[in-house]
């Protein structure tokens, strides 16, 4: 039985002290009031379960009473108690709004038949209302989760995938970390690209708690993880955390194959997860299956386009050795200038397939012109500048995902120059996008720094066949502004020029050629 608190308003001395008695036998708390202004004012500075009431009384009446206290509190429950039987019957009381009746004179049993009534029905009532927000609040959870599995589903983006898990279980949990783990069942290990602020890890398959529940498939819910004798402090010791409650299950692809792991830690405000939050991990554990399932499949997709392409593009290049990487390295340096010039994304993409396809129009070059050694007639040279147009008319046959557009386009203006004079249509700056402007840098960068058995020029002077040296190509780059070239792209290579250098350091550069310029580089740059 609860102990209610009790206000007993009576201005008969004899009948509060009967009922006050009463009520304090059955351990409830009791205050009296002597009419009904001292009660209200009693009332607003407590908080009283059960008023029981005279109905006559000097000022206000119980019934006034009753409806000012419920003004203060309304779920306040009222017992109404009268002698003047003869004026008030018992369905006119309950329903004025009163909870129950009592006539005087009345038995003590009475009081208490009543008030124990009242109290079970009040705890009744606080029970169910205590069910139902707990009920509103899962239903409330239940919403975010289908919210969260929405945005989830929707990401195909394997990295930004991952942290978008570990960010909204953390969250949808009330946890204090979130670790996610990816099953390779080919090395037996679990491994995680990011678990909040933590580096990589990679761990045994069977080893730790989310090692074993990648093993067995079983759900682990403990409230004191560091007593299972599977459990690995080193993560908590490097960290500096403590691990108390830990709550970890398996995620399963739509074949029901086990591929990750789950796992929430330190429940907030409690000791543990319960059965509720266990029933919340699984609904995301489900959806988090199918988002990486999408990841997965997104991605050995990209994969397997990134490779046909680079292949395509490599064998291109290989038909002449002096270009074998040609168009793998100007995508490199487009992608440095890129990034350099903050371009986005979807503009970093388009640049890298139009880099490395840029040449792939050679293809319809024969042998005997491309693979000439020595100077290239006129009509031979002419031969060789269709090769943009081939490239789009190669590249318009293609399909390019929708992001990828573009690639045609840009790959075919490459040897452009922005004062109009390039080939093959003589677009101007104004007419070239940024990315066409970046690829011309890039590829003339790598031909000028790349040995070709056809002469160099400049202007109309012959500069050789070899590579040329560093400071020669930033002083050919730099006359060809506002020319051949964008001033900004140039600008933009000039800063990232040493990285491209150190990239290809000791590989396609002679470590001498790249260590003994860096130095004059980095002073031109800064020119
Ligand atoms: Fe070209
Ligand atoms: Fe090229």
């Amino acid at each position: 039985m609860s102990q209610e608190s009790i206000l007993v308003v009576d201005d008969e001395a004899l009948v509060t002290k009967a009922i006050v008695d009463t009520v304090q036998s059955l351990g409830h708390r009791c205050q009296t009031a002597l009419d009904g202004s001292n009660a209200l004012n009693l009332i607003r500075t407590n908080d009283f379960d059960i008023i029981i009431s005279d109905i006559r009384m000097p000022g206000l009446d119980g019934f006034e009473l009753m409806e000012k206290a419920r003004e203060i509190e309304p779920g306040i429950s009222f017992i109404i108690t009268t002698g003047y039987i003869n004026d008030y019957q018992y369905d006119r009381v309950i329903g004025q709004g009163a909870d129950d009746f009592i006539k005087k004179p009345f038995s003590e049993k009475e009081i208490k038949n009543k008030v124990d009534r009242i109290s079970r029905e009040r705890r009744l009532t606080l029970e169910n209302r205590h069910l139902l927000d707990e009920q509103l609040a899962l239903n409330k959870k239940m919403s975010d989760i289908l919210e969260t599995s929405r945005s989830l589903i929707a990401e195909l983006n394997f990295n930004t995938l991952f942290k978008t898990i570990i960010t909204k279980t953390t969250k949808l949990m009330e946890a204090e970390r979130t670790s996610l783990y990816i099953i390779d069942w080919e090395r037996s290990e679990i491994w995680t690209k990011v678990a909040e602020n933590v580096d990589e890890i990679r761990l045994p398959l069977g080893k730790g708690i989310s090692g074993r529940v990648a093993e067995t498939g079983e759900t682990i819910n403990v409230e004191e993880a560091s007593k299972l004798p599977f459990f690995r402090p080193e993560f908590d010791i490097q960290h500096n955390f403590h691990t108390r409650s830990v709550l970890c299950m398996p995620v399963h692809n739509r074949k029901k194959e086990r591929i990750g792991v789950l796992q929430v830690i330190n429940k907030k405000n409690g000791p543990g997860f319960n059965q509720n939050d266990e029933m919340i991990l699984k609904a995301i554990t489900s959806h988090v299956g199918i988002a990486f399932e999408n990841s997965f499949l997104l991605n050995e997709l990209q994969l397997s386009f990134d490779s046909s392409i680079r292949t395509l593009s490599a064998t291109v290049d290989a038909r002449h050795p002096l270009t074998a990487g040609h168009s793998q390295r100007v995508t490199e340096y487009c992608l440095m200038i890129a990034r350099e010039m903050d371009l986005d994304d979807a503009a970093l993409k388009t640049i890298k397939y139009a880099a490395l396809l840029h040449d792939i129009g050679k293809i319809g070059i024969p042998d005997s012109i491309l693979l000439k050694e020595g100077p290239l007639t006129s009509a031979e040279q002419a031969k060789i500048n269709t090769h943009p147009v081939r490239t789009r008319n190669i590249l318009e046959n293609f399909h390019f995902p929708k992001a990828l557009v573009r690639v045609p386009v840009i790959a075919s203006q490459h040897h452009e120059k922005v004062n109009g004079k390039g080939y093959p249509e003589g677009l101007t700056g104004d007419e070239l996008s940024l990315s066409s402007k970046i690829l011309a840098v890039a590829d003339v960068f790598d031909a000028l720094t790349s040995r070709r058995d056809y002469p160099k020029y400049c202007e109309d002077k012959m500069l050789g066949y070899s590579a040329m040296p560093l400071a020669k190509v930033i002083e050919i780059l730099k006359e060809g502004v506002g020319t051949h070239f964008d001033p900004d792209v140039i600008e933009a290579f000039l800063r990232c020029l040493p990285q491209a250098l150190v990239l290809y350091r000791g590989t396609h550069f002679p470590a001498e050629y790249v260590d003994e310029t860096i130095q004059s580089v980095q002073l031109a740059v800064s020119d």
